[in-house]
């Protein structure tokens, strides 16, 4: 293990961050259901951490997408891995994502569940490279727009590791 991890955010940034999106989401879906969907595996922590502070009747789901591509580039051709195990036509459904990149696999993503007819379709996540952005991607909810730098932490791996870091760091290699 050679490379270093420097800290971007803070455990406690992350934390009150995230309290306030809840609190907005709460706020946006109030007299309604949320319906959250989790990208698995990045998505986890985030899922987990926001759906705590969330006070509008929550429901979860997991889905897990694999996209074509090399290592550092995703194509945006989005297989799906693991589907939802519930319907979500006529839901208020909210995806839950660690980082949005490209958005390629995103913007795959949600024509995929649009076909399925939910009520609403929202998009909340973590992190967003904006300057990285080559399929334009509508984000309702994004705690922390970072730079185009490599990260790992909350949910977010370098080669599977460093997902349970409690805060964003960089890899420094
Ligand atoms: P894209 O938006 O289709 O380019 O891909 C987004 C996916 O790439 C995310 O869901 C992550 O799994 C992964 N990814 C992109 N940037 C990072 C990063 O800085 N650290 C860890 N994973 C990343
Ligand atoms: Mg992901």
């Amino acid at each position: 293990m050679s490379e270093k991890i420097r800290q971007l955010l803070s455990e406690e940034e992350v934390d009150r961050k995230i309290r306030e999106i809840g609190e907005q989401i709460s706020k946006d879906y109030e007299g309604k259901c949320v319906h959250l969907i989790c990208v698995l595996k990045g998505g986890v922590f985030f899922t987990c951490e926001l759906a705590k502070r969330i006070t509008v009747p929550v429901s979860m789901d997991f889905m897990s997408v694999s996209s074509y591509g090399d290592d550092t580039s995703s194509s945006g051709v989005v297989r799906i891995v693991k589907d939802l195990d519930e319907t979500i036509e006529g839901k208020d459904v909210l995806i839950v994502e660690d980082i949005i990149d490209s958005g390629r696999t995103l913007s795959h993503l949600i024509e995929i569940l649009k076909q399925r007819n939910p009520k609403s379709l929202r998009l909340c996540t973590l992190l967003d490279k904006p300057e990285r952005r080559v399929k334009d991607v509508k984000v309702d909810y994004v705690c922390f727009n970072i730079p185009d730098e490599f990260v790992v932490g909350y949910g977010l791996d370098y080669a599977q590791k460093y997902r349970n870091l409690p805060y964003i760091g960089v890899v420094e290699l």
